[in-house]
């Protein structure tokens, strides 16, 4: 196995040299991203999604993608097309406030480019390459002219658009436009709305939508095959982030600590963002002791492992809730909802691709949800912008990388060991035999030898 794979690299490397300099790429590559919105990683183990697997079982998998901190849909979606953190992007939750310019952001009011332009989102790196174009059917930010540019299809948000529309408009683009679309977004709700309304645990409403979300990828497909896109197109399944279980007797309520006067509520749950009106440290106070379900911190005290604390965009205060508790307001509903600590399971999405660019049927069991910017600009060859992902961390997806882990890498250095003993014991016998005793090569050495000796 690991001889196997010193040949294939020895050969890979040969092949690799001879053909620099040549064209290899006669195509131009082109990536549909698709998201589905609140798609927890493990619905896969726990229902059933035939389209999926089959897409899948030609494809790479990874298991888990970890989410970035909020785990929130807006931020989540930036950081997927930006490769960053929120506190660099700056779409560092669905509800912003920022002081300066008095100016206020939600998911229903998130047009101005001035909560984008901290950033530079994929499809518009990929505008500015000379006979490139994006195309966009609802990611969160591509109707909004970020650094002065929209993609050259896009549509506005309305979430009453079906998906077939979405799927035809987008695979339209994709077929028929000069100069070509290369970079594509397809963004669906579901199943987020469901896993909101039903909980993740509600296994017949579950199964229903997940049902639906599965006959969705087999369209896409099918409509890709149709098309003809399907050999040379590379597509990424993924979401943004997962969606924990509630419960109605988890609820956290802040009137029962501080009366509404002392602060601004700028974001509720399960992350509040709490914008003090006169004296931080009593705010402070107040909530600190509110709950046991509750962490509550000072901006400068956010742990260094959120990545969220770097912008002016996030508040003096921010709360914290546990997993499955929900912040309210006296005369707030509760709902099933994400948002928590990225680091807890219930919060992964997961992520799935398929195309020229990917392996077939290989698993991988991690990944950061900001490592997927530095490999779509690779599959894109396009040049990543500054960012907080790991291009290392997808190279076993791709087929132009290659991946070793470290019992492989050890391997192959005693493999190189033994190969290069064996040649060495090798040439040693075969010099002994050279120089086994001869009636004839005797004779002549010695003539040889003597020669010089002798003038
Ligand atoms: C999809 O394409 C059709 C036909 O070109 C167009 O009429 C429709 O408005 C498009 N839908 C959206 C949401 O842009
Ligand atoms: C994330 O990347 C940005 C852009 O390169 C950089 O400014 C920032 O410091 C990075 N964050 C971390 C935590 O490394
Ligand atoms: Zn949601």
């Amino acid at each position: 196995m690991f001889m196997m794979k010193l040949l294939v690299l020895l050969l890979f490397s040969v092949f690799i040299t001879g053909c620099r300099g040549n064209s290899s790429y006669s195509l131009t590559p082109k990536l549909l991203l698709v998201s589905f919105d609140g798609f927890r990683a493990d619905y896969l183990q726990k229902y059933e999604f035939p389209h999926l697997q089959n897409f899948i079982k030609e494809g790479v998998l990874v298991e888990n993608v970890k989410n970035v901190f909020i785990t929130k849909t807006f931020p989540n979606h930036y950081s997927i097309v930006t490769g960053l953190y929120e506190e660099s992007h700056g779409i560092v939750a669905n509800s912003m406030y920022d002081a300066v310019t008095k100016k206020h952001f939600s998911d229903s009011n998130d047009k101005d480019p001035f909560w984008w332009n901290e950033a530079v989102p994929i499809w518009v790196t990929n505008q500015l390459q000379e006979n490139r174009t994006s195309a966009a059917a609802m990611w969160p930010g591509t109707d909004v002219p970020i650094h002065n540019t929209t993609p050259s299809y896009f549509m506005n948000y309305n979430s009453s658009v079906s998906f077939a529309e979405r799927l035809n408009n987008i695979t339209l683009w994709l077929s028929n436009s000069n100069p070509p679309v290369t970079f594509a977004t397809l963004y669906w709700e579901e199943p987020d709305a469901s896993g909101h309304k039903y909980g993740p645990e509600d296994k017949e409403n579950m199964r229903t939508v997940l049902k639906e979300i599965d006959k969705h990828i087999g369209d896409l497909v099918h409509k890709l095959k149709m098309l003809g896109l399907w050999e040379n197109l590379n597509v990424i399944i993924t979401s943004d982030h997962g969606m924990t279980q509630c419960s109605k007797d988890r609820l956290i309520n802040l009137d029962r600590c501080i009366d509404h006067s002392d602060y601004t509520l700028i974001d509720l749950t399960p992350v509040a963002a709490i914008l003090p009106k006169r004296n931080r440290t009593e705010v402070y106070n107040k909530l600190k002791i509110c709950s046991p379900q509750m962490t509550v911190y000072l901006k400068e005290d956010i742990p260094a492992r959120f990545y969220y604390q770097h912008n002016d965009r996030i508040q003096p205060i921010i709360l914290v809730a546990e997993e499955g508790w929900t912040i309210v307001l006296n005369k707030s509903l509760s709902k099933c909802d994400h948002g928590y600590d990225n680091s807890l399971p219930s919060m992964h999405p997961f992520l799935a691709a398929h195309g020229p660019a990917f392996h077939k049927g290989y698993k991988h069991s991690t990944i950061n949800s900001v490592d997927i910017y530095p490999m779509m600009c690779h599959i894109l060859g396009l040049k990543p912008r500054p960012n907080n992902g790991t291009f290392g961390n997808t190279k076993c997806l791709l087929v132009d990388q290659w991946c070793i882990n470290l019992l492989e890498a050890i391997g192959i250095v005693i493999s190189a060991l033994l190969v290069l003993t064996t040649l060495t014991c090798l040439i040693i016998i075969m010099k002994n035999r050279l120089s086994v005793p001869h009636p004839f090569s005797r004779l002549q050495l010695q003539d040889d030898d003597d020669d010089p000796l002798i003038g």
